[in-house]
Order: structure tokens, then C-alpha cells, then sequence
């Protein structure tokens, strides 16, 4: 059965949403199970995500799937989630050939263990010509690393006299990110009742419209997608003009 899709503006999708997934914990405790239990539950969500901004015409998704401050947790969550993102990248992979959905992932990659990050670069060099969407995987992520690597990457090129001091702009620096080729969110979802941003995109998030929902990740579907893109739709985007300016143009 097909989810109604009447209350989004299909002519003013944000080309690329941002999603922080939250609450596979607390879902897996309302369930009495383990926290473990949540993430492999979390993966529908991912599922029915993926589907729908594809069905709808969204060109980019990013998942926040794991940060670099998630190395902390307790070890056998860590390495569950790592077995989790090989086997899913693995089971899902016809899926996204089928469906012309490209593979990206963005983070401290050479941080995974090998074989997460064998599954993860066979994925996203087997999808690299398909054109439908962009699937990004965030792993170990964060933006204040992302923003170091790009600050030392500029800093070696100037050192080298590949670049001059006076040629860094904004569009070098955000040249030098990870999300290099990838327009910036215009929607950042965060599920779970959490208000933050834990270090998440940033750079690129700011002019971005955030929508919370109180939904937890594993329960998060698309009917839940669709009311933040209609929330996003309802919103007025400035870009630090006055409303009237805005109206006007
Ligand atoms: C946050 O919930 C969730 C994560 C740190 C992991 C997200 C991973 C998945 C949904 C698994 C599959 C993903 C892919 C892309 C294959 P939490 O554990 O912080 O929840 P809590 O706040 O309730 O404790």
C-alpha cells in the first residue's frame, strides 16, 4: 500500500535532506530488548526512507548513521553496529543497482574496521554510475573533524603554493569538505524529541530548515518523511533578507 503523498508540493522538494536518527535505544528499551535490537530495527526505517525520497524525487539523502564521539559506546554496541552496516550495505545492494540509487559515504572511513569498509567501498564503486539519488552514509563523522581535515588540506596546499592566501572563500573551503561534490541540506530532520545538532553537517547546514519529530528512528516512515517535507514547505527560507524582500522575488 502506497503512502499519500498529496499534502507535499512535489515543484519545491528540498534536493537533499539530512537525517540525525535517534532513538533506536530508548525503542529497543519500550520493547525490553537490547539496545542492539533497536539499530537492527532502525535499518527498516532506513529502508523505507530511502524508498520514499527516491518514489518522490529527492535527489539527496544523508543518514548520520555513526559519529566519531559513538566510538565511546560500550563495545558490543559498537561492534554490532559494524557487523549491522556490512551486512546491510551487502543485502541492499541489489536493491540500489535496481533502483539506480548511487552509494556515498562521507567520515573517517579509514577508522572502520576492514571488512566494514570493504562492504562499504565494493557498494559505492558497484553504484557509482547510477543517477536516480544519492544515498550518503555518514560513519565515523563529524564536522569538527571534517572541518579540521579541510582546514589542514587548505593549509598544504598553501604551504605548496598550490593556493594563495587570498584565493580562500567560502566555495574553496567548502570545496575542501567531504560533501565536495554534494549540494547543501535545505531540510535537517532529527528524530527521537532531541534538540541538537551533535556535530552533524555543520558547515552545510547553514541555511538548512531543521524539523524535529518526536517519532523514534525504528518507527520513523514515510508518512513521518512526508510531514517534515510539508513542514519544510510551510517554513519561509530568508537567506537573511527581510519577508517582504523575499515575497518580492
Ligand atoms: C542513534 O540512536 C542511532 C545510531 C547511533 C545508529 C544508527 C544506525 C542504524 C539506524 C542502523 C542502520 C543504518 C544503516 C545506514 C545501515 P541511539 O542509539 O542514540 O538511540 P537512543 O538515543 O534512544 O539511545
Amino acid at each position: 500500500m502506497s503512502t499519500p503523498t498529496q499534502h507535499i508540493d512535489k515543484d519545491n522538494l528540498p534536493q537533499h535532506i539530512a537525517i540525525i536518527m535517534d532513538g533506536n535505544g530508548r525503542w529497543a528499551k519500550r520493547h525490553s530488548k537490547p539496545r542492539v535490537w533497536g539499530h537492527k530495527n532502525g535499518v527498516k526505517a532506513v529502508r523505507a526512507v530511502t524508498e520514499a525520497c527516491a518514489e518522490i524525487g529527492v535527489k539527496y539523502l544523508t543518514l548520520y548513521a555513526f559519529s566519531k564521539e559513538n566510538w565511546k559506546r560500550p563495545e558490543v554496541e559498537v561492534n554490532t553496529l559494524m557487523r549491522l552496516f556490512v551486512n546491510t550495505v551487502g543485502s541492499e545492494l541489489k536493491t540500489l543497482l535496481k533502483n539506480n540509487i548511487r552509494l556515498k559515504a562521507i567520515g573517517d572511513l579509514d577508522s572502520l574496521p576492514k571488512d566494514t569498509r570493504r562492504a562499504l567501498l565494493e557498494a559505492i564503486d558497484r553504484t557509482r554510475s547510477n543517477s536516480r539519488m544519492t544515498l550518503v552514509l555518514a560513519l565515523s563523522y563529524s564536522s569538527r573533524w571534517e572541518i579540521t581535515q579541510s582546514s589542514k588540506r587548505i593549509a598544504q596546499a598553501v604551504q605548496e603554493g598550490r593556493l594563495s592566501v587570498d584565493e580562500i572563500t567560502e566555495e574553496t573551503f567548502a570545496d575542501h569538505l567531504s560533501t565536495q561534490e554534494i549540494p547543501d541540506p535545505e531540510l535537517l530532520i532529527r528524530t527521537s524529541g532531541e534538540y541538537r545538532i551533535s556535530n552533524f553537517l555543520m558547515w552545510q547546514i547553514s541555511y538548512a530548515e531543521l524539523v524535529f519529530s518526536e517519532t523514534l528512528w525504528p518507527d520513523f516512515g514515510k508518512e513521518d518523511l512526508y510531514q517534515a517535507i510539508a513542514t519544510y514547505q510551510g517554513r519561509e527560507r530568508r537567506f537573511g533578507m527581510t519577508g517582504e524582500q523575499v515575497s518580492k522575488s
